[in-house]
C-alpha cells in the first residue's frame, strides 16, 4: 500500500527527513535490565561506541566492555568505563589476575562486536584466540551481533566476505556496513554502522512472540487541511503515542501497518509498514483498504473532525477585512472500522476537557469500540508532545484500568498487556 503523493506529501516528507533526529529520551523498555557485552577492536570508528554505550546505558542496559589492545589506542577506556560504569576488561591476565571470560561469555544476554577489524574478523572465522575479546567471543553463549569497519578493497576482498559468511554461517549477525567517507580518505563501503541502528538491531533480538500472526492497524499523527497551497488546518498531536505503540506491538511480535498524518515521530523498525497522509480524507481511505487484513486496530490520530468545503489551488489573497471558512465533517474512521469490525479488535483514543469518563463511555457506545484509552488531562499531563502520559482504559465493563503518570512506551505496554488479557485466554 503506497500513501498517494501530493505536493504536500512531498513537502512534508523533506520536512521530516530534516527534523528527524534520534530521540532517545523517549527511550523503551525493551533493553532494561539486558547484559550487553561490546566487543570493540582496532579501528577509528571506534570512537563511535561511546555514543552505543551511552545510548544502551539510557535504555536500561547493563554494559560490559572488552577491548582489543588496538582499540585502546583509538578509544579511552577511562571514558568507555565511566560511561559504562563497569571496568573495562583488555587482557587476559591483570595483575595476576585471571579474566573470566567464561563468565562473561555467558554472563551476556547479547554481546556485540563493533567495530569490528578486518584482522579480528579474520580471527573470529578461524576459531583464533590470542586476547581476552577473542577468548569471550568463543565462550559466549548468547548472540552475537558484529559490526565490520574497514577500508573498500579489504571488506569486498574474497578473503574477507568468506570470513564474513563463515561468521554467519557459525549463527553470528551481520550487522551491515555503510557507505560513506573511509579513514583513508577514499568513499564507498565499509563504515562502521551507525550506533543509533546498532540499537535497533539489538532490540530486534529480544523480540517477544507473544502476538505472532496478530496484524496490528494503527494510526497516528495529526492531520492537514488544506485551505490552499500554502496553509491548513492542523493540531497539537504530535504522534509520539501512536509511535511507541506501533513499537511495542513490533517488540511483542506483531506484523505493524501504521498510518500516520504529517509528523516526525515515526517508529524505528524498518519491518513496520508506514503510510505516510496529509488528510483526514486520505487516513480514512487507507485505513479502510487495510483494516480487513488486520486483527487489531488503534485509532491513535488526533483525526481533524471538519476539513474546509472549498481548497484552493493557489495561494488566496489577503482582500478584505473578514474571512470566512466553511467547514464540513470528515468521515470518523473509528466510527466506520467499529461498524465494519467482524472479529477485530478496534481501539480508540479520547480526550476530553469535561465530564470525561461519560463522555469517553459515550463515544466507546457509538463507535462500537473495544476499549476506549482516555488520555487525562491534568495540570501535570500535556499529553501532546510530552514523553509521558496517563490514561484511563475504558472497555464496555467500565473503567477496566488508570495508570500513573508513566513514559509513552510504558503506557503502550500496558495497553497491550489489557489486548493480550482479552485475546490470548492464558496471558
Ligand atoms: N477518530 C477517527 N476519525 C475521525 C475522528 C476521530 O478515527 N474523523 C477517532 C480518533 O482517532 C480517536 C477517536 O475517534 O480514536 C475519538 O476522537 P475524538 O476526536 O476524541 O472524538 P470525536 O469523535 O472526534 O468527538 P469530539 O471531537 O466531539 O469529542
Amino acid at each position: 500500500m503506497i500513501a498517494r503523493k501530493t505536493a504536500s506529501t512531498k513537502y512534508y516528507e523533506s520536512h521530516t527527513q530534516l527534523f528527524y533526529k534520534f530521540d532517545y529520551k523517549n527511550k523503551n523498555v525493551v533493553l532494561k535490565g539486558k547484559k550487553i557485552l561490546i566487543g570493540i577492536t582496532g579501528s577509528i570508528a571506534a570512537y563511535k561506541i561511546i555514543y552505543l554505550t551511552r545510548l544502551l546505558v539510557k535504555n536500561g542496559a547493563e554494559v560490559q566492555i572488552v577491548m582489543t589492545e588496538a582499540a585502546t589506542k583509538f578509544v579511552s577506556p577511562l571514558v568507555l568505563s565511566t560511561l559504562s560504569k563497569n571496568k573495562v576488561l583488555i587482557n587476559l591476565f591483570d595483575d595476576d589476575v585471571w579474566a573470566n571470560h567464561v563468565a562473561l561469555g555467558r554472563w551476556a544476554d547479547a554481546m556485540i562486536i563493533a567495530p569490528l577489524s578486518c584482522n579480528t574478523l579474520a580471527k573470529m572465522a578461524h576459531g583464533l584466540c590470542d586476547n581476552l575479546l577473542l577468548a569471550v567471543y568463543l565462550s559466549a553463549t548468547c548472540k552475537v551481533l558484529f559490526a565490520p569497519a574497514m577500508d573498500e578493497d579489504m571488506w569486498h576482498h574474497p578473503a574477507t566476505q568468506k570470513n564474513v559468511d563463515a561468521l554467519i554461517k557459525n549463527g553470528n549477525i551481520l550487522l551491515g556496513v555503510d557507505s560513506g567517507e573511509l579513514a583513508s580518505g577514499l568513499t564507498g563501503e565499509g563504515r562502521m554502522m551507525e550506533p543509533e541502528k546498532m540499537l535497533i538491531e539489538l532490540k530486534k533480538i529480544f523480540r517477544k512472540d507473544d502476538l505472532k500472526g496478530q496484524i496490528v492497524l494503527i494510526t497516528s499523527g495529526p492531520t492537514y487541511e488544506l485551505l490552499d497551497p500554502v496553509r491548513f488546518i492542523a493540531n497539537h498531536s504530535t504522534g509520539k503515542m501512536g509511535t511507541a505503540l506501533a513499537e511495542a506491538f513490533y517488540e511483542n511480535g506483531a506484523d505493524v501497518i501504521f498510518i500516520s498524518g504529517p509528523s516526525v515521530y515515526l517508529p524505528e523498525y524498518e519491518d513496520i509498514k508506514i503510510i505516510k497522509v496529509i488528510s483526514a480524507d486520505e487516513m480514512y481511505e487507507q485505513a479502510i483498504a487495510v483494516f480487513p487484513q488486520t486483527t487489531i486496530a488503534i485509532l491513535a490520530a488526533a483525526v481533524a473532525d471538519y476539513t474546509p468545503i472549498e481548497k484552493s489551488e493557489i495561494k488566496i489573497k489577503k482582500n478584505e477585512n473578514e474571512f470566512t471558512l466553511t467547514l464540513k465533517k470528515t468521515k470518523d474512521i473509528l466510527k466506520k472500522l467499529g461498524k465494519l469490525k467482524e472479529n477485530q479488535l478496534v481501539i480508540g483514543f479520547a480526550l476530553e476537557t469535561n465530564n470525561e469518563i461519560e463522555y469517553a463511555n459515550k463515544k466507546l457506545k457509538e463507535k462500537n469500540a473495544d476499549f476506549i484509552i482516555l488520555n487525562s488531562l491534568n495540570s501535570k499531563n500535556e499529553p501532546f508532545g510530552s514523553d509521558n502520559n496517563k490514561v484511563t482504559i475504558l472497555s464496555n465493563k467500565g473503567v477496566e484500568f488508570e495508570s500513573d503518570l508513566l513514559k509513552k512506551s510504558k503506557i503502550a505496554n500496558l495497553v497491550i498487556e489489557k489486548i493480550k488479557e482479552k485475546i490470548l485466554p492464558n496471558a
